[in-house]
């Protein structure tokens, strides 16, 4: 097999077998095929697709490049949960707890923040002492003693994704439907888990920016997760308006435990109770109907709040800080944003918002920033919010003063106030299982 050949065959929209990408992607991560060949069979994927057989192999390839969870000392079935990017998307600080206050175990695999996306790991790590970095026995430990842990992916496991996402990130090729949906499908079967819950979101922060193209990404990775034999389902749901009120690390945990504690945003409660309510039922506790039951008294009791601390104690972190998150140090400098004219909000640049948190210091510039956890923007109108000239739209916060100006002009832009009252923003569009897609009205 010859690199070269195979760009060839790809770019002129040709098939390549299921050999062919075992080898390429055994011969990427060796280090025997170099970067831009690499790159440009990203951008031939990229422009003429692959087809589900061959993302389907490109996913088991790229899972087996290097070490597989081994969860068999978890008792119970053990489930999983993966969304594929958003703006102040804290589900997994929620729906985790949640799920393991009902005796469901989640053993997860988490990422860090991506471009204008943010990532659970440097959410927990805003939280002093608590580490993402446990060795296989420790996580069963903490999973079969706490009922969920979350760790990043660790030392050997799925290089090949690690290498390719790199690469991806820096040569325009990451929003691609076949090479998202391996990505992410080579992580979580990697991690083992019975069952996974996929949240593909859709709108303008998601990276699949129409329903269609969400669909699409679902169907694809359901399928793959199918094959696999897993019991495999996803949401799509709504990212053309940040999820919650809270963006940047620290924020986002106050707002998770807020959440946990049945006071949170209408917006996140909802999502994080459809997404608790499909992973009980994907763990075999019931019907949807009534694993939403369960989900709605597990959030009524606050039952979650004692899991996520235990997890937190479990990781070496410092679980006073959930039950007091007055503890989490301010950013010493905030500053509003006002309203420029009366109106209404009729639509969010949800990237722009998300761009803008990272330009405060919540997110990375490049991939090895530091974070500046206490950064981010609190929003105080939304999407549908009437508004008066002068009335705060959010509060950005940050370490560094000099920081706010372009940060402001970039989250200023990202809103349009218009004369009318929009249509009513969705939260949840559609279900997808290996049975069938379910749009809902
Ligand atoms: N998340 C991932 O893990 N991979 C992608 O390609 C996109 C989002």
């Amino acid at each position: 097999m010859r690199m070269y050949d195979l760009i060839e065959k790809k770019k002129r929209g040709g098939v390549l077998t299921d050999q062919e990408i075992s080898q390429m992607i055994e011969g990427y991560v060796a280090g025997e095929i170099p970067d831009y060949q690499m790159s440009a069979m990203m951008m031939a994927v990229y422009f003429q697709g692959m087809d589900q057989k061959e993302t389907a192999a490109l996913t088991l390839a790229m899972a087996r490049s290097g070490d597989m969870a081994d969860l068999s000392s978890v008792r119970g079935i053990k489930v999983d949960k993966h969304s594929t990017g958003g703006v102040g998307d804290k589900t997994t600080l929620i729906v985790g707890p949640l799920t393991a206050s009902l005796g469901v175990k989640m053993a997860k695999m988490s990422g860090r923040g991506l471009g204008h996306t943010g990532g659970t790991l440097d959410k927990l790590e805003s939280i002093p002492g608590l580490s993402t970095s446990i060795d296989g026995d420790r996580f069963c430990r903490i999973v079969n003693e706490v009922g969920i842990a979350v760790i990043g992916q660790s030392g050997n496991m799925v290089p090949a994704d690690k290498k390719l996402y790199a690469l991806r990130d820096v040569t325009a090729t990451v929003d691609s439907i076949p090479l998202i949906a391996s990505s992410i499908m080579s992580k979580k079967l990697a991690a083992g888990s019975d069952a996974i819950v996929l949240d593909v979101k859709t709108g303008s922060g998601a990276f699949m920016k129409t329903l269609e193209d969400s669909i699409a990404l679902a169907r694809e990775m359901v399928a793959i997760g199918t094959e696999a034999g897993k019991n495999c389902c996803a949401l799509i749901t709504d990212m053309n308006v940040p999820l919650g009120n809270a963006i940047g690390n620290s924020l986002e945990v106050i707002e998770a435990v807020q959440t946990l504690k049945g006071e949170g945003p209408e917006d996140l409660t909802e999502v994080c109770l459809h997404l608790t309510a499909s992973l009980l039922c994907a763990a075999g506790k019931g019907d949807l109907e009534a694993c939403r039951s369960m989900a709605e008294q597990a959030l009524q009791s606050g039952a979650g709040v004692k899991v996520l601390a235990d997890m937190v104690k479990a990781q070496g972190g410092d679980e006073s800080y959930i039950y007091d998150t007055d503890q989490f140090a301010a950013a010493p400098f905030a500053r509003p944003v006002l309203a420029p004219a009366d109106g209404y909000i009729t639509h969010m640049d949800t990237e722009g918002c998300g761009i803008a948190s990272a330009m405060l210091g919540a997110g990375r510039v490049r991939k090895e920033d530091s974070i500046d956890y206490s950064a981010g923007i609190l929003l105080h109108k939304k999407y549908g919010d009437r508004v008066r000239k002068g009335d705060i739209l959010a509060m950005l916060y940050s370490s560094r003063e000099e920081l706010f100006e372009e940060a402001e002009k970039r989250f200023l832009q990202s809103y349009v106030i218009g004369d009318r009252p929009p249509q009513p923003g969705k939260r949840i569009y559609a279900r997808v299982t290996s049975g069938g897609t379910e749009i809902y009205s």
